[in-house]
């Protein structure tokens, strides 16, 4: 209802300024001129954009329900996602909605990972990961601009908004990257703005849980374990370190796992914390799988893994 009302009041407006007081209006012609193509624009552009709201099962608050459809309406548009179905988590960084894949899509249903606009004050160690890290701007290619780094670099108003596409853009490249290169990482499908929109782990009603949760069965853990170890080892062929793997960002589902969770990742070439990143990377995981009776020396893990990095032993 109020959505009609505030449609009702935008038309009202566009009403009065072109069928309104002539006489006031053809003295203010000139002058208004421009300011009034500008109005009826952004006008027309909020009226269109609220005509291509969808509608969708999972109802939240109208201020998520907005939130939602904004940063998913693109891909609702463009035939990817027919509804929005649940929550399936709400992080500190981020929200994860599970959807309906459009059937033109051929997948039942998808990830979407909307990120919050605070995003920037809740990364941790934020300089720490970006360090030397290649920033990109909204068209997704490498920002080379001075001032646009320094801006980012200072964290300014424009900064901010400039760092969020940033991270968004380079866990989307780096999700491609690493499916393309056979990691165990969900699919990546789309990116626009704020949302990331990709493979969902899980059943519609039963979304995977992360490993933290999960209580394995000691027979797997030793293959399961290695299996995350080649990962990281794949991730570093492709001059990549997770730089927050653990438990909390592994899903598992049916006996196999997918790393997930990636804006945070280095790249060890221009990052001379890489190491120290890689070195906490393999400790979580050791001491994760320590618990099935895995015992694992992070620290020559590392080593040996870092050694053969530096030797170009990858290829
Ligand atoms: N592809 C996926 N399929 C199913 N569930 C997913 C998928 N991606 C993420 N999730 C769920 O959403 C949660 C949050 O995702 P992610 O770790 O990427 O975001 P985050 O902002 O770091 O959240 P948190 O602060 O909780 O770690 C995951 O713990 C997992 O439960
Ligand atoms: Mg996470």
């Amino acid at each position: 209802m109020r959505d009609r009302n505030t449609k009702n009041e935008l038309w009202d407006l566009l009403d009065n300024q072109y069928e309104g007081n002539q006489a006031r209006y053809k003295k203010r012609k000139r002058e208004n001129k421009r300011k009034d193509s500008i109005e009826r624009s952004v006008l027309a552009e909020q009226l269109n954009k609220e005509e291509d709201n969808f509608n969708f099962t999972y109802q939240p608050s109208r201020h998520e329900q907005q939130w939602i459809s904004s940063a998913l309406r693109e891909f609702y548009l463009d035939s990817m996602i027919s509804d929005v179905l649940h929550v399936v988590r709400g992080g500190k960084e981020a929200n994860v909605y599970c959807c309906k894949g459009h059937p033109a899509i051929g997948l039942d249903l998808l990830a979407a990972k909307i990120y919050r606009p605070r995003l920037l004050r809740n990364l941790k160690n934020d300089s720490l990961y970006k360090e030397g890290r290649v920033l990109l701007g909204d068209d997704g290619k490498t920002m080379r601009d001075q001032r646009s780094q320094r801006a980012v670099a200072k964290k300014t108003r424009i900064g901010g908004e400039m760092s969020i596409t940033s991270w968004i853009e380079h866990e989307f490249q780096t999700l491609q990257q690493l499916h393309a290169a056979g990691a165990d990482v969900p699919m990546p499908v789309a990116q626009n703005g704020n949302a990331i929109l990709m493979e969902y782990i899980g059943e519609a009603n039963a979304p995977a849980p992360v490993l933290h949760e999960v209580r394995l069965d000691p027979s797997e853990a030793p293959e399961l374990f290695a299996r995350l170890l080649r990962n990281v080892e794949l991730l570093l062929a492709h001059n990549r370190i997770h730089a927050d793997l653990s438990s909390y960002n592994v899903l598992y589902w049916e006996g196999e796992v997918k790393i997930i969770d990636f804006p945070q990742v280095v790249d060890p070439l221009y990052n001379n914390k890489g190491y120290q990143l890689l070195l906490r990377d393999i400790e979580r995981l050791c001491q994760y799988f320590g618990r099935y009776g895995i015992n694992a020396n992070p620290a020559s893990l590392a080593s040996d893994l870092w050694s053969r990095y530096l030797r170009g032993e990858f290829g």
